[in-house]
C-alpha cells in the first residue's frame, strides 16, 4: 500500500541520514518529490550533485542523462543511483554518437578546421544537457560546451565569441528559440537531417549558417500549440502564458514568456497580485505550482494530461527498493548499491571539460 511504501522510504532515509541525498527534477510526480532533499531544474541538479560531498549515495529521481551528469560531477567515492534504469529521455536518444560524428566529419569537409583571422574556429559543437555522456565527451574533445534551458543564451554567446557557427543538438527547438531571441535570422539556422548528405543542405547554406540545428525534439513539449494559447487568451483575458523553450518556435512566439522550469517557477512565485497563468510544460510541475500558489489560477496549456512518460517511470516502489538495499532492513543486510550509474573515466574526463565550461560560463 502507499502507506507501507511511505513508511519504508522514510525509515530507510532516516537510517541513512547524511550518507544519502535524494535529488528530484521538477517533472517528478508528487509521490516522489516529497522525499527529495533538493528539487530543481537540470542545471540546479547538476550543481547540487557537485555540492554534496558528504553523501555516499546520490539517488537521482530524474532521467538517465541527469544521473550520468551527476556521476561525472560528484566525487569518486560517491555512487549515483537511478531508481529505475528504464527512465531515459526520448530527446536524448535522438542524437547518437555515430550520427553526430558523421555530421561532424561532413562539416569538417565543408569548413575545414582552421580558425579565421579573429581566432574563431569554423564550427563549435554545443549540446543541450539532454544527451548521453558520450556526446558530452565528444563536445568536450572538440572545443565545445554543454548548455541547459536556463543558460542556453549565455552559452551561445560564449560559443559565438570563439566560433563562426555552432552545431546545436539534440533539441532543434531550444536551439532555434534561443538563437532567434539573440537576433540570428532563421535562414542562418539550417536543420541537419542525418539521413541525408550534408544534412539535406547545399554547401552555400551551410557556409552562411550561424547555428546548424539537429532534428531532435521533446515529445512532451512538441504537443503545445498556438491554438491552445489562443484558447487560453479567449477563455481568460489578461492570462500570462509562459512556456518552456523546448516548445516549437510558433508557440514560444505566441507566448508572453519562455524559460526553463526554474524560470517558470520563479516567474509565478514573483507575481504579487493574483493572476492567471497558462503554462506550457510538464503536467506534474504545473499541478504542483497550482497547489503551491493557490492565490493564482494556474493551468497547463494542454488539456490532455501530458506527463513525461520516462520521468514517470520513477515510482516510489523503486525508490523504496534501492534505498532499502543500501540502508538494510530486518530482512536485508544493507550496503548493496542497486542501479548505479557509472560513466567510465575515458568518457567522463572529456565530458567534464564541456560541463565545467558551462558551469564557468554562467554569469
Ligand atoms: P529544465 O529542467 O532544464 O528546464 O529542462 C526540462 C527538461 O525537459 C528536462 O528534461
Ligand atoms: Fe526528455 Fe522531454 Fe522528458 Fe525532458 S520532458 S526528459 S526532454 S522527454
Amino acid at each position: 500500500s502507499d502507506e507501507e511504501l511511505d513508511a519504508r522510504i522514510r525509515a530507510a532515509k532516516e537510517k541513512l541520514g547524511s550518507k544519502l541525498v535524494i535529488l528530484g527534477h521538477f517533472y517528478q510526480r508528487d509521490e516522489v518529490v516529497k522525499y527529495a532533499d533538493f528539487v530543481g531544474d537540470s542545471f540546479q541538479l547538476a550543481r547540487a550533485a557537485k555540492e554534496k560531498p558528504e553523501a555516499e549515495i546520490i539517488v537521482f529521481c530524474g532521467v538517465h542523462f541527469m544521473a550520468e551528469t551527476a556521476d561525472m560531477l560528484s566525487g569518486p567515492d560517491q555512487a549515483v543511483i537511478l531508481p529505475n534504469l528504464a527512465a531515459g529521455c526520448s530527446m536524448a536518444d535522438m542524437a547518437d554518437a555515430d550520427s553526430v560524428q558523421a555530421c561532424w566529419d561532413q562539416l569538417a569537409e565543408v569548413f575545414g578546421t582552421e580558425p579565421d583571422a579573429d581566432g574563431r574556429i569554423p564550427v563549435m559543437p554545443v549540446t543541450y544537457m539532454n544527451c548521453s555522456a558520450a556526446l558530452k565527451a565528444f563536445v568536450g574533445e572538440n572545443g565545445g560546451i554543454v548548455c541547459t534551458s536556463s543558460n542556453a543564451a549565455t552559452v551561445l554567446e560564449w560559443a559565438f565569441e570563439r566560433a563562426q557557427r555552432v552545431l546545436f543538438f539534440p533539441d532543434q527547438h531550444l536551439g532555434r528559440n534561443t538563437a532567434k531571441a539573440m537576433g540570428v535570422p532563421l535562414e542562418q539556422m539550417p536543420m541537419w537531417n542525418p539521413r541525408q548528405a550534408l544534412g539535406g543542405n547545399d554547401e552555400q547554406t551551410l557556409l552562411d549558417s550561424r547555428v546548424i540545428l539537429w532534428h531532435g525534439f521533446c515529445s512532451v513539449h512538441k504537443r503545445f500549440t498556438v491554438e491552445q494559447i489562443d484558447k487560453a487568451r479567449a477563455d481568460y483575458p489578461g492570462v500570462r502564458v509562459i512556456v518552456h523553450p523546448e516548445c516549437p518556435m510558433p508557440v514560444v512566439d505566441a507566448a508572453d514568456e519562455a524559460g526553463s522550469t526554474d524560470y517558470i517557477r520563479k516567474a509565478i512565485a514573483a507575481a504579487q497580485e493574483p493572476a492567471v497563468f497558462a503554462v506550457g510544460t510538464e503536467i506534474n510541475m504545473v499541478n504542483r505550482l497550482a497547489a503551491e500558489f493557490p492565490q493564482h489560477t494556474i493551468f497547463c496549456l494542454d488539456p490532455v494530461v501530458c506527463p513525461c512518460s520516462t520521468m514517470y517511470r520513477i515510482h516510489p516502489g523503486y525508490l523504496a527498493w534501492v534505498l532499502e538495499a543500501y540502508a538494510g532492513t530486518d530482512a536485508l543486510p544493507g550496503g548493496e548499491i542497486l542501479n548505479r550509474i557509472t560513466v567510465p573515466e575515458s568518457v567522463a574526463v572529456p565530458a567534464r571539460v564541456a560541463l565545467e565550461r558551462m558551469l564557468a560560463a554562467r554569469p
